[in-house]
């Protein structure tokens, strides 16, 4: 029974809201849905749980999220399930998610024994000798998280992970639509030994308890993944808080005439890349840019593979397609595809509705104004444009309000380098398209896309105060 899963949940409230599966619509149960002072009362008891953490040895925080990454890997189809459940990911793609929080905790564990200060030099300044100076990392106190609904496991990870190896306490408000996964990670944490509140999890509406946090002066740092809109209210809310902010991209790749022998291996990466979870994903592929001289063969093998996806329960293990979150989106998604066939693009395959899904969309020819283009899309769509060389695809790729992952596949050495330095984002993967994320490497964006650095090692020294000190010897 589902509701077992809020035993684990220490706020509970009479007042809820219900929660439906994605790719039914049905009703899976009620959900709390916590008062400002609960969260107020929640803050309160992370101050008991932080003076704890920060007594604990980074040894001894090392072990706990050992143990935590662990009782997950015993418990992974479980979790998986429950992925599946709350956010019609399909199951496939749940366990991946599973095994990515198993790896990303792990990090955790490793990194927690290793953040150091470094030697400073005092007397390369002028009268600055004398001295041996070093610095120290402290933790910051109370983290506030707000996480999405499209990785309800390991985007919650992503930020308890790095809060608690430095020695944090942390509230978690998870996305309305998809509690249950960081509800259950309250368990492995009591069972690996977690001090009492340092991980709390309050279910609810968004923008309410959210502003709790950002208002509230005992938090120290807000750490957020989700949309511009939401993450430049935040920003501006925020005051002197911390602030990491991972928010939209409209990913592009590159593919030039140089991987000419490698169009069908390079179309299955990019469907994959496009049309997992329903595009519902960061740094899905949206934009592709392809060398005049393989775009069609490109797009022969592409359109095949897109329409060779099944769309069903995500329940089933062969399924790759099922419905989007929620009705709203929709909608939303079809009319911008129907806005961007009005302002000339080509439809190559799909555009309609599918059940509470859509069918992978491939457009062709957009313009760059369409919002198919410009925008993140968040659904199972993506557009295919041509282009003279790999200068008008840097160009295209850089004409961007966000700046997260890109990707371009290119056998050309010095193309690559090029597209390295020049494509205007946080992370550049040639040979890969740009839906790649390993839980160790930096991962932040430019421009909309955000502010800040996750990936565990990165993350930490977001989380913590950095403290110089020098002793006087000659005095
Ligand atoms: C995201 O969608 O924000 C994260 C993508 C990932 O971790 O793979």
């Amino acid at each position: 029974m589902p509701e077992a899963y809020l035993q684990t949940l220490t706020h509970q409230s009479d007042v809820t809201y219900p929660l439906f599966n994605p790719h039914t619509r049905e009703k899976i149960m009620d959900i709390p849905e916590c008062s400002n002072q609960q969260m107020e009362e929640a803050i309160e008891k992370s101050k008991q749980a932080f003076s704890k953490m920060k007594a604990l040895s980074s040894a001894e925080r090392s072990m706990i999220l050992e143990q935590t990454s662990k009782f997950i890997k015993e418990n992974k189809e479980e979790f998986a399930r429950i992925i599946t459940l709350e956010s019609g990911k399909p199951i496939r793609l749940s366990r991946s998610e599973v095994e990515r929080t198993i790896e990303t905790l792990y990090f955790a564990s490793l990194e927690a024994r290793k953040l150091e200060g470094e030697s400073i030099r005092m007397d390369a300044a002028t009268n600055g000798g004398g001295r041996d100076a070093y610095t120290v990392f402290q933790p910051i106190g109370i983290v506030g998280a707000i996480t999405p609904f499209n990785f309800p496991l390991n985007l919650v990870a992503h930020k308890v992970g790095p809060a608690l190896a430095v020695g944090n306490a942390i509230i978690v408000k998870p996305a309305e639509k998809t509690p249950l996964s960081a509800i259950k990670l309250a368990e492995a944490f009591k069972k690996a030994g977690l001090p009492e509140d340092a991980y709390q999890v309050i279910t609810g509406e968004g923008p309410r308890l959210g502003k709790v946090l950002i208002d509230h002066p005992d938090v120290a740092k807000l750490t957020f993944t989700g949309s511009p809109q939401v993450g430049e209210l935040i920003k501006s809310q925020a005051g002197l808080k911390k602030v990491t902010l991972e928010l939209g991209n409209n990913s592009a790749l590159y593919i030039d005439r140089s991987v000419r022998g490698k169009l069908g291996e390079i179309a299955g990466k990019a469907v994959a890349g496009a049309f997992a979870y329903n595009g519902q994903v960061c740094i899905s592929t949206q934009r592709i840019y392809v060398h005049e001289d393989v775009s069609e063969e490109f797009l022969t093998h592409f359109k095949r593979a897109a329409e060779s996806l099944s769309y069903g329960d995500p329940n089933d293990e062969t399924t790759d397609l099922s419905g989007v979150i929620d009705g709203k989106s929709q909608d939303r998604i079809v009319n911008w595809i129907s806005e961007a066939v009005r302002d000339g693009s080509e439809l190559v395959t799909g555009g309609n509705k599918f059940e509470n899904g859509l069918q992978p969309t491939i457009l062709k020819n957009v313009p760059a104004s369409s919002k198919i283009s410009c925008q993140e899309v968040f659904g199972p769509v993506v557009l295919v444009n041509t282009v003279q060389d790999a200068d008008a695809a840097l160009a295209a790729m850089n004409d961007s309000q966000y700046g997260l992952n890109a990707g371009a596949f290119t056998y050309d050495l010095p193309q690559a380098f090029k597209l390295a330095h020049e494509l205007e984002v946080g992370q550049v993967l040639i040979n890969d398209v740009p839906t790649l994320r390993f839980d160790h490497m930096p991962y932040g964006g430019l421009k909309s896309s955000g502010y800040g650095y996750e990936g565990i090692k990165y993350a930490m020294r977001e989380m913590v105060h950095m403290k110089f000190i020098s002793m006087n010897y000659t005095f």
